[in-house]
């Protein structure tokens, strides 16, 4: 399979391809994949009602394409190499001979628990090779795979399940990262003692720490036990291009987590090309991206785009600071890694620990490197490019979401150049568009405002599951007839984009996307607090932190930071840690309007320490709450309580 754009004019070219007939651009890439039955039209779409659907009557399976098609030239080229979170174990290797005989294996195990196309499998398991094999063998035998980040807790869990109408879950006992162990399978318990989710009909369990778990009669089995006596020989079913392959959350700004649906064949394509040319992957290379697959870049970047590019991708388990903080460069010398791939909040962090990680690593393998999920800043992208790259690697900063699939803005690694903290162009096939506050589309460069897709791309998701009025609201109605990304953006003078981040309230925190109304949802279940208001505020290294402002009827026993530890307890318990708030204030009142909206904008700025200009506050139900939460009089007051007791 080639497709591969390799100088600058060859990009221009394509580009101007892809937007002047679509279509056919994107049949031409199709071309090289194997189909049980060719698509008969390329593409139909209106994004009034919205209804996406690319390769229409095609008929493949994405397996099919990852094995059958490589196996050829692969059989015994590493596909996965997984590195285990402690470096005195041992690494795996799986060739892509391998990794096709245990796929089939697991699908076969599947068929044999009565799984079958279209049924839903959730798959809550931490970095361990079985994770992927466990994607794969749902997506071999058409069940639709969702993944949940094995970060999240007990109500995040449940709400998924829940929704997904899952027939079964994949999870394992337990887990180390770091140091820090998490206890998948009681989670799971817990998960499915609190909610109804009858339609959970088994739990397999993988045997990873071999710590001892409660087995639900009935209803959980060790995967080793599950899989005794299954064989390996299976014929991949025959999808539709347009069935799903999988349901993965994501955060919005209202609500619970939407499940964006992604369908089988566009994906396929878009995922499969986007890697090939963002990155410039080359046979042979080794490609490493630090994500966790339970979110949308593991999906597309560890797991689908490079092995249906017949790649070898690393999957880590650990994480970047453990023993110390410089494991991730001893995995590059290691594995002899050429591109590696990366958030802002990781090379943050990684910064403020000085040269001392990288003595003695040669890192002079890599070739590219890549950042992704928040803005990065110019100072963490000269410090990756110097340091890291050693000024010879070019950087792609890759914007694109959950619900796009697959990298839509993004350099060419070595081919576009590139810019600090700009995402520069679009990606072939990617028709970007920047509207005004009043919806109208702006076309010359130097402007400023919402970023909206104009054209469907293959990648794109096709509905919210269960909910495909949700899907309309949320993406295809604030501009009508346009893709709503969320994001505010800019054009400079060069037609080069930079993202400036959400416009709505989803924040970008360490690189893991939430929804502020998610963890007021959490912090509102403490019996003692009335109501609260969650936003986003500049973190040194997390790009974003959480602020949450906190209305309590009355203090417990423990006053003031006893509630504060018991709320974030309450957040760590309910969604997960990485929702954890990192400033907490209490106050007696939230700014509202006399509707009842928060003003968020206000509180925005007090948590950014921004309290000299609040605009127009006139439509305000108590003006006078505004002064009391900068001044903290409501905390002030406890203490004065908490001093005379
Ligand atoms: C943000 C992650 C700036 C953006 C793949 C987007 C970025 C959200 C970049 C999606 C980037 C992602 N520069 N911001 N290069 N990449 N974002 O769904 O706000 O977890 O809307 O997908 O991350 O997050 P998600």
């Amino acid at each position: 399979m080639n497709n591969k754009i390799t100088t600058l004019g060859g990009y221009i070219h394509e580009y101007q391809k892809s937007v002047s007939d679509p279509p056919a651009f994107w049949s031409t890439i199709a071309e090289s994949f194997y189909w049980r039955k060719r698509f008969d039209k390329v593409l139909e779409w209106d994004f009034h009602k919205p209804e996406i659907k690319w390769f229409l009557n095609g008929k493949l399976n994405i397996t099919e394409n990852i094995f059958e098609r490589n196996l050829f030239e692969r059989q015994n080229q590493p596909a996965i190499i997984w590195e285990p979170n402690n470096p005195k174990d041992k690494e795996k290797v799986y060739t892509y001979g391998e990794l096709y005989e245990e796929v089939k294996l697991f699908a076969n195990m599947l068929l044999s628990k009565g799984i079958r196309k279209g049924d839903r499998v959730v798959i809550y398991l931490p970095m361990i090779p079985d994770l992927t094999i466990a994607m794969l063998a749902c997506a071999r035998i058409g069940a639709i795979h969702s993944v949940i980040f094995a970060g999240f807790s007990v109500q995040a869990v449940a709400d998924r399940v829940k929704d997904a109408g899952a027939k079964m879950i994949i999870t394992a006992d337990s887990v180390y990262r770091g140091k820090k162990k998490t206890e998948l399978k009681n989670i799971i318990d817990e998960a499915l003692d609190n909610c109804d989710c009858e339609s959970v009909k088994e739990v397999l369990v993988v045997k990873n720490t071999g710590e001892k778990v409660n087995f639900v009669e009935d209803r959980d089995i060790w995967l080793e036990d599950a899989k005794k006596g299954i064989s390996a020989d299976n014929r991949a079913e025959e999808m539709d291009s347009e069935d799903p392959l999988f349901i993965l959350y994501t955060s919005g700004s209202t609500g619970k987590p939407k499940g964006l649906v992604h369908t089988t064949a566009g994906y396929m394509v878009f995922t499969s090309f986007s890697f090939k040319n963002i990155f410039q992957y080359s046979d042979g290379d080794v490609f490493f991206c630090t994500a966790d697959i339970g979110w949308i870049t593991g999906h597309s970047y560890i797991v689908y785009g490079p092995l249906l590019a017949g790649a070898t991708t690393i999957m880590f388990e650990g994480s970047p600071t453990y023993p110390d903080a410089g494991r991730l460069w001893d995995i590059v010398d290691k594995y002899k890694v050429n591109q590696f791939y990366t958030a802002p909040t990781a090379i943050r962090a990684l910064m403020g620990y000085g040269q001392k990680p990288f003595e003695g690593k040669a890192l002079g393998s890599l070739k590219v490197l890549g950042t992704v999920g928040e803005p990065i800043n110019e100072e963490a992208w000269h410090w990756y490019h110097d340091h890291v790259g050693k000024n010879r690697c070019p950087i792609v900063d890759t914007w694109w979401q959950t619900e796009t699939g697959g990298i839509m803005i993004s350099p060419l690694a070595g081919i576009t150049p590139t810019k600090p903290s700009y995402a520069t162009l679009p990606f072939p096939g990617i028709q970007p568009a920047i509207l005004d506050k009043k919806g109208k589309e702006m076309n010359d460069n130097s402007v400023e405002g919402n970023l909206c897709i104009k054209y469907p791309w293959p990648g794109m998701a096709r509905t919210v599951w269960g909910d495909h009025k949700r899907f309309k609201d949320t993406y295809f109605s604030t501009h009508k007839g346009y893709y709503f990304t969320g994001d505010g953006v800019k054009r400079d003078e060069d037609g080069y984009y930079r993202i400036l981040g959400r416009v709505d309230d989803v924040i970008n925190v360490s690189g893991h996307r939430l929804g502020t109304a998610e963890i007021e949802n959490a912090i509102n279940e403490h019996p003692l607090v009335v109501e609260s208001a969650v936003v986003g505020y500049p973190h040194k290294v997390k790009g974003q932190g959480i602020y949450a402002f906190v209305f309590c009827q009355e203090l417990s026993t423990g006053g003031i930071e006893g509630i504060k530890t018991s709320v974030r307890k309450g957040v760590d318990k309910i969604i997960g840690p990485i929702a954890r708030p990192d400033e907490i204030r209490l106050v007696d009142g939230l700014p509202k309007t006399r509707s009842g909206k928060i003003m968020r904008r206000i509180l925005r700025k007090i948590a950014s320490g921004e309290t000299d200009d609040f605009g127009d506050t006139t439509t305000l139900l108590d003006p006078d709450v505004v002064q009391r939460i900068i001044d903290n009089s409501c905390e002030k007051k406890y203490e004065v309580k908490e001093d005379k007791k």
